[in-house]
Parts: structure tokens; sequence; C-alpha cells
């Protein structure tokens, strides 16, 4: 690694540095964790759309808190790009709002600001515009210098999708998506430190946000494009859902534990509903959610993702491709639905007007920039099969609704009941199965619903519950999901992205809907008043088959 009197981020340093010697890290059980597992290499972060509100709300206050966590390269640069005239000290004023607001602990007096804006820099390039690409290239290749970069490079595409294809495109032709040195393909993980004195290989990863396509075929042709100028393992498509602590956990759960994987399959398990209910409308975002409704917005990613974790067989190892291996044989058994089978387990709502809390809020249709006779889907619920051994016979449930009463998200696993009734009716009134629950958000912990005698002379059972908080247990607050991505991303791990065959595999199954939806137009939207659990005909999903939607 190059000496030189680089901005180095990583914090607290002890005492003043001695000029052109590299900070130590500090001290950290949590990044001393990390360490252990991977390397993370100096490197450029170029974030593409860098005056969006993704990189002012998420990116920037995630790459702050690795940075206080002293989780970050110890020689790394950030260089937002984006069309608009600024300069690199423009720049970083602009971001302290976003980073008062969204990072941990942010003060502009703290040395740590200080040390990290040196690192931030300003780029203003056109998306589309080749010469810009070219400027940027001998711009990364100054950092290198100043900097000790080391020519590693992450490309974060947080822009309109529009732009992922040409932004890809160009940066092939400008020569930037391969390494600039060396014969490699510098994709995979960090290769490890040779001798002192040899030189390492640099690396290229694209970071790609969602949407990842609009359906099957637009996924198909994004792919292709970007592939035909990297390679898959340079390729991280993100799905904010897989950086959350309580997803991971939903493997370590059921990996770590010998007592849950036995009962995890259709002997035991009676059915599987996985809610994701947000009380939010849809905000400013009024022209992307109307060409997107919440099917394409959280079903076809993040909830499917959930479904491939809580239904997917142990991996190998639980390294990337051993893990998304798995997740698309889930996928790939996911039972297709015809036109028909559409009309019968798919119920799709829209919002109206109604109250949250108390507070009157409108409808979606009459929400900014949305058409008054909107036909988007802003809930929707499923009740989908797997055809796999495991599975066979057990139907998921999954509902997904924007201005429900709040929000909450959460798996929750149902078991048969007993074999026979030994409590009469009037010691157990209800038959209550247990139910296994892992609250994703923002109660985050795992929670057993069971019978239990009521103390007293008379047998009576009722339902109890056994709770695992986090916040308890571990007294920390998770950290952000985007936080988790962007370091995996610098280490070269992309065992939380989703690989090209499992957002194909994703889309083969939500197409049939997608497709039976645009046929139907606005016949079978059903409305329901904001502020409720959705229209009253998704309970019809569960009519054969017993049981009905959780009350949460
Ligand atoms: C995004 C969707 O991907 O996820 C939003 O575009 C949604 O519509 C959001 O609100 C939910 O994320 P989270 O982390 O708040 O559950």
């Amino acid at each position: 690694m190059a000496d030189s009197p680089s901005p180095t981020i990583a914090v607290p340093p002890p005492t003043a540095l001695p000029a052109g010697r590299p900070a130590a890290l500090p001290e950290n059980p949590f990044a001393e964790g990390i360490r252990n597992r991977r390397v993370v290499e100096p490197c450029v972060i170029v974030l593409f759309g860098a005056t969006g509100d993704l990189t002012h709300r998420k990116l920037l206050p995630a790459l702050y808190n690795l940075a206080r966590d002293g989780l970050l390269p110890q020689h790394v640069a950030i260089v937002g790009l984006a069309r608009r005239e600024k300069t690199d000290e423009s720049f970083r004023q602009d971001l302290i709002e976003g980073l008062k607001r969204s990072s941990r602990s942010f003060s502009e007096a703290d040395p740590l600001w200080q040390r990290f804006k040196s690192a931030i820099f300003y780029h203003p390039a056109s998306f589309e515009e080749s010469l810009g690409y070219r400027v940027l290239g001998e711009r990364l290749e100054r950092l290198d210098k100043e900097l000790g970069t080391e020519g590693n490079r992450l490309f974060y595409l947080a822009t309109g999708p529009e732009y992922f294809s040409p932004i890809v495109r160009l940066l092939g032709e400008a020569g930037l998506a391969r390494p600039q040195e060396g014969p490699n393909s510098g994709a995979g993980p960090a290769a490890p430190a040779g001798p002192p004195g040899s030189r390492k290989r640099p690396w290229v990863r694209v970071v790609v946000e969602k949407p990842f396509g609009r359906d099957l075929p637009s996924a198909i042709g994004l792919n292709r494009e970007l592939l035909a100028v990297l390679e898959e393992s340079q390729i991280y498509r993100i799905d904010h859902y897989l950086g959350k602590e309580t997803v991971q956990n939903i493997l370590a759960f059921r990996f770590s534990n010998g007592i849950f994987e036995p009962l995890w399959n259709h002997k035991y398990i009676d059915h599987v509903q996985i809610t994701v209910a947000e009380d939010l409308g849809v905000g400013s975002r009024g022209p992307y959610y109307d060409s997107s409704g919440a099917l394409r917005d959280m079903v076809q990613n993040h909830m499917l993702q959930l479904l491939a974790l809580v239904a997917m067989e142990p991996p190998v190892s639980m390294e990337a491709d051993a893990v998304r291996d798995e997740k698309v044989k889930v996928l790939r058994a996911l039972r297709p639905m015809t036109p028909e089978e559409v009309l019968r387990s798919a119920i799709r709502g829209q919002y109206a007007a109604g109250s949250i809390l108390g507070e009157p809020v409108r409808a979606y249709r009459d929400e900014d920039r949305v058409p008054k006779d909107s036909a988007t889907p802003t809930y929707v619920a499923l009740r989908l099969h797997i055809d796999n051994w495991r599975w066979a016979g057990v139907p998921f449930y999954l509902r997904h609704g924007k201005r429900l009463p709040r929000r909450a998200t959460e798996i929750a696993i149902q078991f048969h009941t007993p074999p026979m009734r030994l409590f009469g009716e009037a010691s157990a009134p209800a038959a209550s199965p247990n139910v296994l629950i892992l609250n994703i958000q923002p109660d985050e912990g795992i929670s057993l619903c069971f019978g239990s005698k009521v103390p007293g002379p008379d047998v009576r059972i009722r339902q109890v519950k056994m709770d695992f908080r986090y916040g308890h247990s571990f007294g920390v607050a998770s950290p952000d999901a985007y936080e988790r991505l962007l370091l995996d991303a610098i280490a070269g791990d992309s065992t939380l992205f989703t690989r090209r065959d499992e957002v194909e595999y994703a889309w083969k199954f939500v197409n049939p809907l997608l497709e039976t939806w645009a046929a139907e137009g606005s016949r079978g939207l059903h409305f329901y008043p904001a502020g409720t659990w959705g229209p009253e005909s998704a309970d019809r999903l569960f009519e054969g088959a017993g049981g009905h939607w959780r009350r949460m």
C-alpha cells in the first residue's frame, strides 16, 4: 500500500497521526469479527445518482456509520456523480442534512466528519455521454495515486432504472468496467494479500439498485445487457431486505439450532403467512409507484426473498453460491399460476380515503401525480404453493399493503393442531395452533405461541407467548441494511445480493399475475379504507383450508 497523506477515515485516531502514515483501525469488537472474516481493500466508491434521495438518505449515512465503526477500508474515496453542477465542497455541504437525519450520530464538529468529508468528491457528468466517462476514468486514476485506492472500484447505480444499462455500457466503452491492470476480471472476493511487495489484483464491482426490470422479458434483457460488459460475479443486485439483521437471522435461526429444522416441513407445518404491512402511503413517489404497484415494488423482490429464505433447504456451506443455489431451487419450485388461478388465489386492492392513528389520509388516486382512474394495486394478497418434497400441500400466504393500520413485517409459521383434542370445548374453546413468529420489523424478535393452563382449580387452556427481543438480548441497535450491504460489496461477498437466475425465476412467477391483472384493468381491484387491513375479499384465500389472516 502506498504511503501517502491520504484522508483516512477510520476512527478514532488515538493521537494525531504522523504525516504520511495510515491511521490504525480502532479497536471495535464488531469490526474485529468482520475483519476476521473478510478483507476490505482500499477502493473508490462511485455513486451514480449522487444528488438523489437514496444517496442522501441511505448511502452516505451508511458509509458514515461504517466509518464510525472503523469498518471502511483505510484508504477510501467516495465520488458522487450526477448531472447537476456542484463542487466537491458544495456536495459535502449538501450531504450534511441527510447525515444529521439518518446517521447514528453526526455532528459537523466531529473530527470524524472532518476526515470523512475530505475523502468525498463530486464529479458532474451526464450518465449518457461517453466523454464524461473518460474524464471520470482520469479522475479515478488520479485519486488512486493521491489516496492509495489501488485501482479498486465500486460503482453504485443509485439512478433511475432506465440508466442502468447505458451506464454499464459506457463504463465498458471507457475501459472502466474491467480492472485497469492485470489479466483477471477482478470480480470475485478480494484476492488474499500476496507476499510483501507483490501487486494485488484490482477489482471492479457494480451495485445495481432496484427495480431490476419491470417484468420477465425486461429483467432478462437487462441481465443480458449487463452481462455483455460485466461478469456475473461483478454484479451486485441489491435487495435491501437481505441486509436487515432479522432477515439474515432467518438462516441463523433455522440452521444453527437443532430443534426447529426437523419440524420445518409439511408433516408439522400447516401453513406460512408472510406479512409486510406499511402505514405510509406513496408520498412523493406517485409516478414511480403508479407504474410499478405493490406486486413489482414489494412482492417480486423483498417478499419472494423472505419466502426463499424460509423455505430453502440447508445449503452445503454459507458461501454465496451455495446459499443462492438453494434459494433459486425454491423460486423454481413455485407453482406457476394460470390466469384462472390468478383470479382465485391473488387479490389486489387500492387504498381509499381513511384515517391512520386518528389522522385523515387521502385516497391513493388523490395522491400527487397519480391518475384519478389508476388501477395500480397498493395491496396484494396471494396464496401460493412450492412444489417440492418438503412443502407439498403447505400453502404460503403473502400479503402486503400500503396505508394499513401499522408498520409490521413478520413471518408466521403455523403448525398443525394436535391430532386429537384431549381438552374439551370448555377448557380450550378455540383450537389454538402453535405459531412461530419471526418479527422482522419494527419489533425485531422471535415469538412462539403455545397453549398453557390458566392457574386455578379448573382446566382452562389459553395461548401464551414466549418472546425473544433483539433489543433486550443484545442491547445494541441493528445496523441499517445498507451498511451491511455496502460493506459486503466492498468485501466482495455477494451472498446477500441476488443472482441473475434468482431474479429471473422471481419474475417468472410474478409475470402471469402482472399479465392477468393488466388484462383485467380495474375489474377485480378492491378498494379498502386507509387504516384498515386491506380488502375483506382477501379472507377468501383461506376458504377450504381453514385459518385466517393473523390479527396484528
Ligand atoms: C422499497 C419500496 O423497496 O421498500 C418501498 O420501494 C417500501 O415502497 C420500502 O416502502 C420498504 O422498505 P422498509 O425497509 O421500510 O421495510
